[in-house]
């Protein structure tokens, strides 16, 4: 059987992993199981990277050891891939001792060809990306190219590996392979970027902190985290230590990733393989990122979306759907709720929902749920059947260049095209004649075959859909790619089955409620869970005040756009749809407005009627479980959750405006 290795990147441990994350596990979820259809025997790596500068600082910060620290943030990982039924092979920590012993044998290994020496290293190096910047790399004040942050000088006796003597290996592996870093658009970057330039050598090894895997003749250093972490990938299938394994499966087929770690993908990597005289992947494919109001998802900006929420009110089939769908995945997309509830309702609701609903439930009404037997082909048959045989060839095509976008979208153009087939047949006018009797037995099986080849070609992006529809046709969930470009397998005389509708229509702005409201209890679940291992090993969580101190300064004009006004509050009233808010009736100046708010555990009706307090008065109205809130008021909140309202000292008048 051929082998078919792939990979996603070796995720820092992180209790914050959010919908952008999925998108890579996803991904190769799917390319595993469509490889598995076509025959191929699949290893799927994943894991965690778990040395580092960073990881040290914030595990003392939590008062835990290191090991600890990512312990307990793993597990959160761990359930996350399961719940998105994730099906990898290995889940490889860098800190599994097998790996960390293969590391040394591999740094040693350099070392002894001459492809590491001793030197001494000064360069601008951003903690939180663990990488060195030359100056001319940095962007404007010093900050870190990838992530915006400060960068700081380090200066220090270091281990550095020849890369510069493989400049011209790099752009000579370019030229003769073109599909080794996909899309072009990366490979433009790196040559104009990176290699156009020259290389300079590269720091291997680390001394100004020790959690990591120590350079084994020099207890000092540790290696630097990306020669381990890359390593991950070897050490998955056995290298070192299971030699048939690692000959089985390397060269890795594919290595998916994130577009700001191709830098290290595709030119440290396989600088580091050709000095080991290891051969190399086949391919690199860095993809976009998921961006929120075209924003980078993150939490000090507030504006994460976590998957859980997703999964648990829509199920996995919809959350995958729509990453695969709705962005191409090499270029950059922006994650909006509205764009997925469009999604679930026009191409999961509308377009296959429908077809499997009016499917079955005209095989039920017309012939008592037995599948008929098909007659005579007219050539709106044939039209349906050419485009049903030839999808799955349109899918591969696709499929090899990873655009899981257009292999779905050429299955939707066949889902359409089955709902346009019953408009064109009307069945239920030749429901009314006997002498259309066979007419209509041949307009339903050429529905459900459809429909047989649809679940077919469905069956690596959204599998439970996929199982649903063969329950209903009353077939085995197993499917065999091949038969999906073959007409004429189902079994006239078969009995179907009903189910359940596949997906229910949403009320998208209802939705978008409820969604919310989930993501927000999520993440203070998190933050509360945090909270108590951290308090139970005595340390603190600085990491957050620390977001919050490193939020970027604001101008005056900033400031100046945000209006402040006080407030008088007329009436409290409970909100009719959530225990836990108080709709505000307040008067500002002549206006009078509502205010939805969530204090309504601290302060009774009668102590807040009354009061004057401070109100943004121009931001953009929200409605909240239903009702309209425009504004928002100003209170501070301690670390004990004890809130107190801002107001002013003096009395004044409501509607003075504050600034
Ligand atoms: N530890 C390194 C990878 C080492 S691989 C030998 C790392 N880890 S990460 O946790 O920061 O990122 C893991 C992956 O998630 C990266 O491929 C990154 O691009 C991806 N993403 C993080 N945020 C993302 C989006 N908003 N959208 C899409 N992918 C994103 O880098």
């Amino acid at each position: 059987m051929k082998s078919y290795y792939l990979t996603t990147p070796i995720y820092y441990p992180s209790d914050n992993l959010h919908i952008g994350h999925t998108y890579c596990t996803v991904a190769a979820d799917s390319i595993k199981r469509y490889k598995k259809l076509q025959g191929y025997d699949v290893f799927f790596t994943t894991g965690t990277d778990e040395h580092g500068q960073k990881i040290q600082e914030k595990a003392k910060e939590a008062g835990l050891e290191p090991k600890e620290y990512v312990d307990n943030i793993l597990v959160s990982i761990k359930e996350l891939w399961e719940k998105l039924e994730i099906d990898y092979d290995q889940f490889r920590r860098s800190t599994d001792p097998e790996h960390e012993e293969q590391v040394q044998k591999i740094f040693q290994k350099l070392y002894d060809k001459g492809e590491i020496y001793k030197s001494e290293y000064e360069g601008y190096y951003c903690t939180p990306c663990e990488s060195f910047w030359t100056e001319s790399q940095l962007d404007e004040g010093h900050k870190c190219p990838d992530c915006g942050r400060e960068t700081k000088i380090s200066k220090e006796e270091s281990y550095f590996f020849r890369l510069s003597k493989y400049r011209d290996k790099l752009l000579e592996l370019y030229e003769k392979n073109p599909e080794f870093l996909e899309p072009l658009s990366r490979k433009k970057e790196m040559v104009s970027n990176f290699l156009k330039d020259g290389l300079d050598d590269l720091s291997v090894t680390r001394s100004s902190f020790d959690w990591g895997v120590k350079v084994p003749f020099d207890e000092d250093h540790v290696i630097y985290v990306w020669v381990d972490a890359l390593s991950c990938y070897l050490t998955a299938i056995g290298y070192g230590f299971d030699e048939e394994k690692f000959n089985k499966y390397w060269p890795a087929n594919v290595h998916l990733v994130g577009k700001e770690i191709v830098r290290f993908h595709a030119i440290i990597w396989p600088a580091l393989l050709m000095a080991l005289d290891i051969p190399l992947p086949k391919k690199i494919f860095g993809h976009g990122w998921i961006l929120f109001d075209n924003d980078k998802m993150s939490k000090s900006k507030g504006n994460v979306v976590y998957p859980e929420p997703i999964i648990d009110l829509y199920g996995t089939d919809a959350l995958k759907y729509f990453l695969l769908r709705e962005f191409s995945f090499g270029s950059d997309g922006s994650f909006t709720k509205e764009k997925f509830m469009k999604r679930l309702n026009s191409d999961l609701a509308n377009d296959l929902g429908n077809l499997v609903s009016r499917t079955i439930s005209m095989v039920d009404k017309y012939n008592d749920l037995y599948l008929p037997e098909a007659h005579q082909i007219t050539e709106i048959d044939q039209d349906l059947i050419d485009l049903a045989t030839t999808t799955s060839q349109k899918v591969d095509q696709a499929m090899d260049h990873f655009q899981f976008s257009n292999a779905l979208e050429e299955i939707w153009n066949l889902i359409r095209r089955s709902n346009k087939y019953i408009d064109e047949t009307t069945p239920w006018i030749l429901a009314k004649n006997e002498e259309d009797r066979e007419r209509l037995d041949t307009v339903l099986y050429n529905l459900v075959e459809s429909l047989r080849i649809i679940s077919i070609l469905i069956k690596p992006f959204i599998s439970h859909t996929s199982d649903s529809i063969r329950t209903a046709l009353n077939l085995k969930t197993e499917v065999k790619w091949d038969d999906a470009n073959t007409w004429g397998l189902s079994q006239a005389g078969e009995k179907l089955k009903k189910i359940k509708a596949l997906f229910p229509r949403l009320d998208i702005e209802k939705e978008i409620e409820r969604l919310d409201e989930a993501n927000h209890a999520l993440a203070e679940k998190r933050q509360a869970e945090k909270a108590t291992w951290q308090h139970e090993a005595g340390g603190e969580d600085k990491e957050d005040k620390k977001e919050e101190n490193s939020k970027e300064k604001i101008t005056i004009d900033d400031f100046s756009k945000v209006e402040i006004k006080t407030a008088l509050i007329e009436e409290v009233e409970d909100h009719p749809n959530a225990d836990r808010l108080y709709v505000l009736k307040v008067k500002i100046g002549d206006e009078r407005r509502q205010i939805v708010t969530n204090i309504k555990s601290q302060f009774s009706k009668e102590y807040l009627k009354g009061k004057k307090i401070m109100v943004v008065t121009n931001l953009k109205p929200m409605k909240f479980r239903g009702l309209e809130s425009d504004g928002m008021i100003l209170a501070a909140e301690d670390k004990d959750g004890k809130i107190s309202l801002a107001t002013t000292f003096e009395d004044l008048a409501d509607g003075t405006i504050v600034g």
